[in-house]
């Protein structure tokens, strides 16, 4: 059983501290947390949210927020957001704006929290218009990793994780596609490619925008299918590579390669039509016209006229899902 007592020393002395998680973590992790707190005299308050993306919403933002204020929590309050992505999205919002903003410390306890969402200072909740479209970019003081954490997530889970990781060896780092796994070294190897990223690039003006890339379909097939985050991402990466191959930039024996590291994921009916609303609220798009990042090669994405990412008329979004489309009838793709 995990004790915190390794960690707990971060959390600043003088604050109080508001633990926010989820029903499924709370009885898992976060009641022990808040009971290790107590023990060495914080106040300490846990809120709990229902699980799930449905809930990562300015209103649940707003009910935490109150819920902290009846508290009588203040200034000197140190939140500790301890959760996947949708959490440490949330708990990073949160911290940014309450009372103008309170030290944050994340516990990532998903793959793709510990690689991906708890890495770089961005947070926010969705809303009808789109997935993060509002947020603040708000670097927490400390992010605790602990791999024991890992051991009561669903296999479905790492497999979303390592969408995430895939993205990073396709972005940066060739080599890496055929050593991902569920380890430390892996998991410091994308923390290492995303940090690099957006140490360059702060507030997403440029070369961030990579980290983007399996997102311009996959936010739109996540909003749209409703199936998690990571399985989206996986389906994004299938579409945009594909896209890549298409329009003659990456050749057919990378496409091919890509594919193959997917083979695990679900593949799932789209067709350009249902998608094309949801593309339209692409965060990167300019009038509404979505933006992709496209790969050159693995581990080499493009850049057009020193932006990271392109418009693609709509005859080769289209074309590109109903390649994607026809791999379900092979057998694990490839
Ligand atoms: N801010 C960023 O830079 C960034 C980057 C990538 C993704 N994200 C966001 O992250 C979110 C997806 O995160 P996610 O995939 O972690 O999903 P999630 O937070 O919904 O967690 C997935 C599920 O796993 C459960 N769970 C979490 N940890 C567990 C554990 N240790 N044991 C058992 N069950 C556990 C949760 O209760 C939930 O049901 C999306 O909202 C996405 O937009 C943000």
């Amino acid at each position: 059983m995990i004790t915190f007592d390794s960690y707990l020393s971060v959390v600043p002395r003088y604050s109080k501290v508001a633990i926010l998680t989820n029903d499924t973590l709370k009885p898992l992790y976060a009641d022990k947390l808040q009971a290790e707190l107590l023990k060495r005299g914080f106040v300490t308050h846990l809120f709990s949210t229902p699980p799930g993306e449905a809930f990562k919403t300015r209103a649940r933002k707003e009910k935490l927020e109150d819920m902290m204020f009846a508290k009588g929590l203040g200034r000197d309050t140190c939140v500790i957001g301890l959760g996947g992505g949708v959490i440490t999205d949330m708990a990073g919002f949160v911290a940014s704006t309450y009372c103008r903003g309170v030290p944050l410390i994340l516990i990532p306890t998903t793959l793709l929290a510990m690689v991906d969402a708890s890495i770089g200072g961005k947070n926010g909740v969705n809303t009808p218009a789109g997935k993060n479209l509002i947020g603040t970019f708000y670097r927490p003081e400390q992010i605790l990793m602990d791999l024991s954490l890992l051991r009561t997530l669903p296999e479905k889970e790492l497999l979303c994780g390592k969408a995430e990781m895939i993205k990073h060896a396709l972005i940066a780092d060739a080599d890496y596609l055929d050593e991902i796994d569920v380890s430390e070294k892996s998991i410091r190897r994308s923390i290492a490619i995303k940090e690099q990223i957006v140490a360059s690039d702060e507030k997403e003006q440029g070369k961030r925008r990579l980290l983007n890339f399996g997102h311009t379909i996959g936010h739109a097939v996540e909003m749209h299918l409703k199936i998690p985050h990571g399985e989206a991402v996986a389906v994004g990466i299938a579409v945009e590579s594909i896209l890549s191959n298409n329009l003659g930039h990456l050749s057919q024996k990378s496409l091919d390669c890509i594919l193959h590291s997917l083979s695990a994921y679900p593949h799932h009916l789209l067709t350009y039509e249902t998608l094309d609303p949801f593309l339209r609220k692409d965060k990167k798009g300019t009038n509404q016209e979505p933006r992709f990042v496209l790969l050159q090669d693995i581990g080499f994405p493009l850049t057009f006229d020193g932006d990271y990412c392109t418009a693609v008329k709509d005859t080769e979004i289209k074309e590109a899902l109903a390649c994607y489309a026809s791999l379900s009838s092979v057998p694990r793709w490839i």
